[in-house]
This record gives C-alpha cells, sequence and structure tokens, in this order.
C-alpha cells in the first residue's frame, strides 16, 4: 500500500476518546495546550481486517471465558517465521496483557529483592521504574553515541555484570529510544555475555515488526540457529505494530522448561490473566492479512522522518539525528542548540509539544527528545515549524 493511500484510508482523529496521548496531556505535561508526539501509539486504525474480524466477534455478543485457537497460533507463528525466520513452538509460548506487565512478572520469577538488574541506557524507561517498584538494584550501562549512532560497550556490560554480580539484563531490541536494529553480531556478544556471566536475558522485541532502515531484524531466539535460547525469555505483541495496545494481548516466549516451570509457578499464584479474547481476534486477523498495512505504515513513518530531520538540519545543522533503523520513534539531540538543560522548555513551552525527554530514559538521555513520527504528514509539519520557531526565538 502506498503512503497516501495508507493515510487516506486509516488516519484518524483521536482526541475526546479516552486517549493517554491526547487526553491525558493535562496530567502529564501539566498543560493541554500542546501537539502531543510522545506516548508510542499512532494516529492511525488497525488494518481493516482486524476491524472487521473485532466487529463480527463484537455483533456475536457473548463475551464468556475464552481460550487461545490454533488458529491464532498458526497466524503469528507464520508471521514469525515467513518475515524473520523464526521456528516458533506452542509450548514455548505464553499470554499476557502487556510486555511491561510480563517483564515484572519475570522479574519476580527469576530475582529476588535487591538483586541486580541490567538496562542499556538510554532505554525505555519502564524498565527502570519496574527494576526499581520490584526492589531489584538497577545497574546500567550505557550505550556510546558516535555521530548519532549508538552502540554497546560490552567490556563496561562485562565489567558491570560481574562487579554486581548480575542476575538479568533487560534488553531492547529494537531499541527505543536510540532506534537501533542490533546486528546479528551485537545479538551474538550480548547474548554470549549473559551466558559466561549467568545472567538471564529478557529479550524485549516489541519493535521488531517496525524496521524502517536497511538492516533486517534478527530475533534473540534465531542468533546462531538457537544458540542460546535457554538463556532467555523473548516478550513481544502484536500492539505496537498494528496500533492495538489497548486490547491487552502480548506474547512471552520461553524455550527452556526449566525456566517456563517456574514463569507458569508464578503466573499462577498472582491468578494473572492470559491475554485477552478481543486482543486475540483482532491480532489473529492482523497476522493474516495486515502485512500490505504495515507496509503502508511504515512508508509514511519512514517520509515523516526524512522530513523531520531534512527540516531541522537545514535550519540547525548541529542537531544530531539518530538513524532510525527501527522503531517508529525519532531520537534528537538538541543539546547544541539550546543546551541540554533548556530543552524541556522551549520544547513544551515555546514550541507546544509533548514529547519524550531524553532524561526520561536515563541521564544519558538529557538535551534529546523523542518524537513519535507514527502520525500524519500534517502534524509532522505542524510540530517541526513549530519547533524551528522556537529554537530559532530561543538563539534570537
Ligand atoms: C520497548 C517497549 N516495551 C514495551 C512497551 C509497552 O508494551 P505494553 O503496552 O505491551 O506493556 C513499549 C511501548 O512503548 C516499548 O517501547
Amino acid at each position: 500500500m502506498n503512503k497516501e493511500e495508507f493515510i487516506q484510508e486509516y488516519a484518524v482523529e483521536r482526541q475526546h476518546t479516552n486517549a493517554v496521548k491526547w487526553d491525558a496531556l493535562k496530567d502529564a505535561f501539566g498543560s493541554e495546550d500542546l501537539l502531543p508526539l510522545w506516548v508510542a501509539d499512532t494516529e492511525f486504525k488497525a488494518p481493516k481486517a482486524a476491524i472487521n474480524a473485532l466487529t463480527k466477534r463484537v455483533l456475536h455478543g457473548a463475551f464468556g471465558y475464552s481460550f487461545t485457537p490454533k488458529s491464532y497460533y498458526d497466524a503469528y507463528f507464520n508471521w514469525q517465521k515467513q518475515r524473520y525466520g523464526i521456528e516458533l513452538h506452542e509450548k514455548w509460548l505464553r499470554f499476557g496483557t502487556g510486555v511491561v506487565q510480563s517483564l515484572s512478572v519475570l522479574l519476580q520469577t527469576f530475582t529476588e529483592p535487591e538483586d541486580a538488574v541490567m538496562v542499556l541506557e538510554p532505554v525505555y524507561y519502564p524498565f527502570m521504574r519496574i527494576i526499581k517498584e520490584n526492589k531489584r538494584k538497577l545497574v546500567v550501562s550505557n550505550l556510546v553515541q558516535t555521530a548519532g549512532k549508538y552502540t554497546i560497550n560490552f567490556d563496561d556490560v562485562r565489567q558491570q555484570m560481574e562487579e554486581n554480580n548480575v542476575k538479568v539484563l533487560i534488553f531492547c531490541s529494537p531499541h527505543n529510544p536510540v532506534g537501533r536494529v542490533w546486528s546479528e553480531d551485537e545479538l551474538n556478544k550480548i547474548l554470549e555475555l549473559c551466558r559466561q556471566e549467568q545472567v538471564i536475558a529478557f529479550v524485549d522485541e516489541i519493535h521488531h515488526d517496525l524496521i524502517t532502515g536497511d538492516r533486517p531484524f534478527v530475533s534473540a531466539l534465531s542468533v546462531k540457529d538457537g544458540f542460546y535460547r535457554d538463556n532467555m525469555v523473548v516478550v513481544d505483541a502484536p500492539s505496537k505494530t498494528f496500533n492495538m495496545a489497548a486490547l491487552l494481548n502480548s506474547h512471552v516466549i520461553i524455550p527452556n522448561p526449566q525456566l517456563r516451570d517456574r514463569y507458569d509457578e508464578c503466573v499462577s499464584r498472582l491468578a494473572l490473566p492470559a491475554g485477552s479474547l478481543l486482543g486475540r481476534v483482532a491480532a489473529e486477523a492482523a497476522y493474516r492479512e495486515g502485512a500490505a498495512w504495515l507496509d503502508g505504515f511504515l512508508k509514511v513513518v519512514r517520509s515523516n522522518f526524512a522530513y523531520v530531520k531534512e527540516e531541522l538540519t537545514k535550519e540547525f545543522p548541529t542537531i544530531q539525528v539518530s538513524e532510525l533503523e527501527g522503531t517508529y520513534l525519532m531520537w534528537i539531540d538538541l543539546s547544541q542548540v539550546v543546551g541540554a538543560k533548556e530543552v524541556m522548555r522551549t520544547v513544551k513551552e515555546k514550541a507546544k509539544l509533548a514529547v519524550d525527554f531524553g532524561e526520561w530514559f536515563g541521564d544519558a538521555g538529557l538535551g534529546y527528545i523523542r518524537m513519535n513520527l507514527g502520525t500524519t504528514p500534517d502534524n509532522i509539519e505542524k510540530a517541526t515549524s513549530a519547533l524551528i520557531s522556537a529554537l530559532k526565538e530561543n538563539n534570537a
């Protein structure tokens, strides 16, 4: 599907629909008068096939207890196999209502209070929140940034794992917010480190369908033909891919039977729900028939990225934009134009934009913003122009 067709068919106004991104601005930013480019969801309807399947199911009218049908596994497994060569098995898969919820349960399953859990910052901040709220010790290794490209400091990761006796690494692949799609070599190195240091890898692959650059996505499950599978849990979901976060359906993939038993025991003790009926109905249809939709969506994201990058760097050559290999989240360093500590005030109060501010992702993010590109070109043009005017005003 081309970009114009996609926008024509799927763009939708979300204001006054209880959308966190649009209707909860006051709580999050203290003002309603902002253009929202923060929460990672989009201004596009889910694929038609998903909406039709939901409509049919809703019109049936009975919503009693339900289980995951074989057809769901088929649809999801085919999607993973055809697009990425990932071989999955029913017995590996568990369901949750969200990736963050599952990560928190996984922490409770595989670590004890005070155990050390590592993240690579800057990174999606709920990782740090659940580590702290579960009373685990947060250990940070900073990614290294060179000319807008982030890489892993493997020596530092090893040293910190050893010094802190790290039990778990929560690893984001592709990486929110820096937009990296990790190469097989990088994945191999980090998973090998985890193996050597006896650290379980929780690999969050929720952004794996959102590949915007040339580097193909490789699942941690496939590295070295599955060599590291016994030492990892992979979490993912159809929610970022098809804009269905509120349908509460996510995946937990645990190939190792011993780890799986421990997880099952914890889920049973906490009596946790296994996803949702409507979430499964929508996702199954999207996995079967949503490829053209995703293709159209990614064209919008690539085009929005190119537009913002060109406009910003034309006006301000010192703005550093990280290349977008994956995700629909653009990571922009404004610190050379406004000074790191002034970024928040300038963007919020002058440009009137609600973005995610870099420091939310860890200290290394100070001076950056994360801009959500999963919206209409119209919103993107308005936001870019407002940002440029605010930066000019600041520099005048
Ligand atoms: C890396 C990452 N993990 C998890 C989530 C949220 O997933 P869920 O809504 O399923 O908890 C997000 C949302 O932005 C994300 O970027």
